[in-house]
């Protein structure tokens, strides 16, 4: 059974063309740009008449006569120089929407090609604060892990904390000065340290804030905050025991954070986890004989001539990895162990230059032949003035204070517990309203990022993103919720939900819009871009909303009309939440809006 109604039209025309003796590569519609004049259209006959130096209009209109002798045409036309218009025939469209909700996937497919996709995004640095910028990292990477899972891949994410290198090293120099007594600092102690760290994230964020601007000022600080990086990656047992401790501190908080945003990981490694792997990476390396030595340090050339890129540095003078060192071994596990065939990295744009210096210096080692590695660069979060995001007091601003003022700004359109209606006492409505603001807030936040093409930056709408009205995640979230309350008014008059027949225009737009659905996803999963979706939603609820102001489903003419438009409710309800989810995005059963 073929769902897609934009797939059976390809269908028919592929026939028509090989009917024809014509390239079936060319028998391809898209949904018209001229909704006004057609459904969908072909432009085939323009592309065809180049490559076969041929009269496209004549073209056309062989194609044009071979189709009307099939009945799902309600109208063809040849506009234009050669453009193929067609109109379908209701009885088709409404049979789609009929098998449409008769799908539990809605009539999306899954790909052909299912394989093992690891992504890598979150990515939050130990002992650092989460900001904005994590926040992208995400809310991107959490929708597209579910809608490359929707799409029939296998999924593994994981979060690839920034867990080494020299900022641990900085941190626990820092601690060492302001505790010299305490145990971790003992070279010769080799076991039974402290149980229990007495420090909270925001107190580490500090410590780690004094660490760097101590090491900024003073080259001897630099000096012993390297030495210690060198010895802690090497195994010393008191460093390696505090930066447990610090690791332990920052996950919880950071777990805390993706939490409040329904954000989830199968793993959570980090850099550290590729430490052994490093010096197999060295190894391999010098073996190859694609590594050099350059002033102390073990560096890989890169295309200096095509691409030009400074090299790779493997291992630093003091003995130390780098980033690129962890991210190429990390690599490596992820090709052996967990069997990937694509990776896909989500960071910030400026990091681009670090994943094209990986990625070819994987390809030099030979670590992943016919893996597919790939870095998907998103723009900054911006306040206002168009500068990257800040605290009113101009700070960097923190995910956790984005939640609280998401929050709050939600918080305004609810009702007061005791104005709410539908609950038995006002402590249960004020139940209800908190974890719907939560949803709310979320939701907000996550609609506001993802309605951005990924590599653009964007600003943050601080007055809007929370709004029940326009492009929003609660607008659409309300839309939802109207319709569950139309679903629900229906079942008390005993309304069921039948057969699909097209009366009007509104149904039937709505009907070709909802007809769209396969193709949205499958593009959201191939392109890997999430506002291909949200973009999709947002129109289809406003569609949908044209559709109910002309379509009463309560007083409609008769019954099976009533159960018509009650099917294409159910159907978009169903398309709204799925397309939501496949956001990161929940939909309540009930919104409440200050009245
Ligand atoms: N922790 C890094 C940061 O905050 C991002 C890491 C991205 N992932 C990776 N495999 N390099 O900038």
């Amino acid at each position: 059974m073929n769902l897609s109604l934009e797939k059976i039209i390809n269908h028919k025309l592929a026939a028509c063309f090989e009917k024809l003796g014509l390239d079936k590569k060319y028998a391809t519609v898209k949904v018209s740009d001229r909704p006004d004049l057609s459904d969908f259209q072909c432009n085939g006959a323009l592309a065809l008449a180049k490559s076969e130096h041929k009269n496209p209009r004549e073209i056309a209109a062989s194609v044009m006569t071979e189709l009307e002798k099939d009945n799902d045409f309600a109208k063809i036309s040849v506009d234009g120089p050669g453009f193929i218009n067609l109109t379908i025939r209701n009885e088709l469209i409404a049979r789609v929407m009929d098998d449409m909700s008769a799908d539990e996937r809605l009539g999306c497919e899954k790909t052909d090609n299912p394989h093992t996709v690891v992504l890598d995004f979150g990515a939050p640095n130990v002992a650092k604060e989460m900001h904005v910028g994590h926040l992208r990292s995400a809310v991107i990477g959490e929708s597209v892990q579910r809608i490359e899972r929707f799409a029939g891949n296998k999924v593994i994410s994981d979060t690839h904390l920034g867990d080494w290198g020299t900022p641990m090293g900085m941190i626990i120099s820092e601690i060492m000065d302001m505790h010299p007594d305490w145990p971790y600092f003992d070279d010769n102690k080799k076991d039974g340290f402290p149980e229990r760290l007495p420090y909270s994230v925001e107190e580490l964020t500090e410590i780690y804030k004094k660490a760097n601007a101590h090491c900024k000022e003073d080259e001897n600080a630099r000096q012993k905050a390297r030495v210690i990086t060198a010895k802690f990656q090497d195994g010393h047992p008191g460093y390696r025991a505090l930066w447990k401790h610090l690791r332990n501190i920052s996950v919880e908080a950071v777990k805390k954070n993706f939490d409040a945003l329904d954000v989830h990981f199968d793993l959570w490694l980090g850099e550290s986890d590729a430490h052994e792997t490093c010096y197999e990476i060295l190894k391999l390396a010098k073996d190859k004989g694609i590594s050099e030595a350059d002033d102390g340090a073990v560096i890989i050339r890169l295309d200096e001539v095509n691409k030009p890129k400074p090299p790779v540095i493997l291992q630093k003078s003091d003995g130390g990895f780098t980033y690129h060192t962890t991210d190429i071994a990390t690599v490596k596990m992820r090709v052996d162990d967990l069997k990937a065939d694509e990776i896909i990295y989500f960071t910030d744009k400026r990091q681009a230059l670090h994943f094209e210096q990986v990625f070819e210096a994987v390809e030099k080692l030979g670590l992943a032949p016919g893996v597919k590695l790939r870095h998907i660069g998103f723009g900054t979060v911006n306040g206002p003035d168009g500068k990257p995001f800040k605290t009113r007091d101009g700070g960097v601003m923190k995910l956790e204070d984005l939640i609280k003022l998401s929050k709050d700004k939600v918080r305004e359109s609810m009702p007061s517990p005791e104005e709410a209606e539908g609950f038995s006492s006002p402590a249960e409505a004020e139940k209800y309203i908190e974890n719907l603001v939560e949803e709310i807030a979320v939701a907000a936040m996550k609609f506001q990022d993802l309605k951005n093409n990924i590599a653009s930056g964007y600003a943050f709408e601080i007055d809007d993103f929370a709004k029940f009205e326009g492009k929003t995640g609660p607008y659409i979230q309300y839309a939802v919720a109207r319709i569950n309350s139309i679903m629900r008014k229906a079942a008390a008059a005993g309304i069921e939900s039948g057969k699909v027949t097209l009366n009007n225009k509104e149904e039937r737009e709505l009907a070709l819009k909802l007809a769209q659905m396969n193709n949205v996803v499958m593009r959201a999963h191939e392109d890997k871009e999430p506002s291909i979706i949200s973009d999709y939603a947002y129109t289809l609820a406003q569609t949908f909303s044209s559709f109910y102001n002309a379509s009463s489903i309560m007083n409609a003419e008769t019954k099976e009309l009533a159960s018509s438009r009650l099917r294409l409710a159910k159907l978009t309800r169903d398309a709204l939440t799925l397309l939501l989810y496949l956001l990161g995005i929940k939909a309540p059963e009930v919104m409440l809006k200050k009245a």
